[in-house]
This record gives C-alpha cells, sequence and structure tokens, in this order.
C-alpha cells in the first residue's frame, strides 16, 4: 500500500507520517518511510533523534555539493540515503534536488517514482511530501493507492487542502484529517471546505507538541493521549483496508 501525506507546511504532515509510519510497522507490516520534503525532519516523528536525522540530511547535501557518490538504483538510495528506525521502520530521504539535468537515478528521483519501484519490497510505503500541492499535481494514477490530506483550522491551510483534494481525487482515495481542532467550531470550518470526503478528526494534543519540542516521537511519548491515539487509529483503518490488486 502506498501512502502519500499532503498539506501546507506546518499542517502535521510529518508528525502524522512519523505516526502512521511507526503504529503500521508495530502491527506487523515491512514499512518503508519517504522522507520527500526539502526540509527533511521526519526522522524526529519517527524517533530516530535529531542528530540521526540531520546526518541524514548532510549526506543529502553532500549528493548536492557534489561530496558523495551517486546511487544509480533506488534500492541503493534506500541503502545509502537511509537508517533504521525503530519498530522496523525504513526511513529514506529522499528530498528533491535542484539539478537541472539530473542525469542520474538518486538526483532526479521524484517520490511517485520511488513509490512505484519499491512496492514489491515493502508492504506499506509512507512519504511525507513537500508542503503545498506541487508533488501531488505531478503524481499519475497509480502511484499512490491513498492521498492523506492534512487541514488545519486555518483559511491559508484549508485552502491548500482544497486544491490538494481537488487534484488527487482523480488519481487515489483521499482521506482528509482536521489536525488541531480544539472546538465545534474548527470542525465546522474543515467541514465546510472538504465536503463529503471522508473526515477523520485529530484533536490539539499538549503530547504531540511536547514530543516536537523533545525531538522525540509523539508514539513513543504517549499513545493513548487523543492526538497520537486519533492517527494509530487512522494507521489500523488504512491496514484494515482492502489492498489493491
Ligand atoms: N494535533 C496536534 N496537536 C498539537 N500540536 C500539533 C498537532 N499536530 C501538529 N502539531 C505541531 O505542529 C507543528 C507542525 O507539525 P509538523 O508535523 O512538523 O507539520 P508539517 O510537517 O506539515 O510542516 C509541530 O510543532 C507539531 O508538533
Ligand atoms: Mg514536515
Amino acid at each position: 500500500m502506498k501512502i502519500v501525506v499532503a498539506g501546507k507546511g506546518g499542517a502535521g504532515k510529518t508528525t502524522v507520517s512519523g505516526t502512521i509510519a511507526r503504529a503500521l510497522a508495530r502491527a506487523g507490516n515491512p514499512v518503508l518511510a519517504l522522507d520527500a520534503d526539502a526540509n527533511p525532519m521526519l526522522g524526529v516523528s519517527l524517533g530516530v533523534g535529531f542528530e540521526k536525522t540531520d546526518m541524514l540530511n548532510s549526506v543529502r547535501q553532500a549528493l548536492d555539493a557534489g561530496d558523495v557518490e551517486h546511487e544509480p538504483t533506488v534500492e541503493g538510495m534506500v541503502e545509502n540515503f537511509g537508517t533504521d528506525a525503530p519498530d522496523g521502520v525504513r526511513l529514506v530521504v529522499a528530498s528533491r534536488i535542484d539539478n537541472d539535468s539530473p542525469g542520474c537515478q538518486c538526483c532526479g528521483v521524484s517520490p511517485d517514482q520511488i513509490l512505484r519501484e519499491l512496492e514489491h519490497e515493502y508492504r506499506v510505503v509512507i512519504c511525507d511530501l513537500e508542503a503545498g500541492i506541487g508533488t501531488v499535481s505531478r503524481m499519475a494514477a497509480g502511484n499512490a493507492d491513498v492521498v492523506v490530506v492534512v487541514a488545519n483550522p486555518t483559511a491559508k491551510a484549508l485552502e491548500v487542502a482544497r486544491r490538494a483534494i481537488e487534484i488527487a481525487q482523480d488519481v487515489a482515495e483521499v482521506v482528509v484529517l482536521a489536525n488541531r481542532v480544539r472546538s465545534d467550531e474548527d470542525l465546522k470550518a474543515i467541514t465546510d471546505v472538504v465536503g463529503d470526503h471522508e473526515l477523520i478528526v485529530i484533536p490539539e494534543d499538549p503530547v504531540i507538541a511536547a514530543a516536537d519540542r523533545d525531538g522525540v516521537a509523539p508514539i513513543d511519548l504517549d499513545p493513548e493521549s487523543p492526538g497520537v491515539a486519533a492517527i494509530i487509529k487512522l494507521a489500523d483503518r488504512l491496514a484494515g483496508a482492502p489492498l489493491p490488486a
């Protein structure tokens, strides 16, 4: 199953991606977590710690600068641009490199290409996308099974969510998360925009904020806190969904 997580910057994509990845791995699925953000922080939400996350980021930057050997295959990227995260998740940083004529796989690779090529090895591939709708708008049908659109009760985040839903619904199943919901008014603001798509509510959760402050995975801090539990429930629902043939 290929899941991509989209939304405005700050909406909660990385928190959600990391927590879904851990929850699905705990449930026994081989999980590849792909960080496609230009500022890759998925490692922190997965629980590998800031230093290791930063180290992976540096490897990617060194590649950009020509200081690290390029990887001609996606499998090589998983091996050399990745690390093991708790519960057996494999984390790979595949953020975009600004290179007009890449000439090699690891620089020119797009998240949807990796999603396409790695499915045979991992039962679940989850990708934390760059903020905005760029990657979603370039995605072809079949490259992702589910697009999780993370929305917040703010006009700007809702506009990004609305556009992401509009594009994504043509290529995959869409699940909308109403994240950081503090009141009925918050929820209404989101339901007004997302219409009749499946909507999962993630409340504002101090445990998620505290996890980020301390650089640890929310699921390690308290899997039963309301926000974390809501994301784990979504992971269960995704795992229970009929898998594509
Ligand atoms: N449900 C929530 N409750 C409290 N804080 C949250 C919640 N979801 C996200 N956050 C906080 O919002 C900030 C942005 O989240 P992050 O996952 O990094 O967003 P993105 O990856 O979309 O930029 C982080 O500080 C995170 O801890
Ligand atoms: Mg992020």
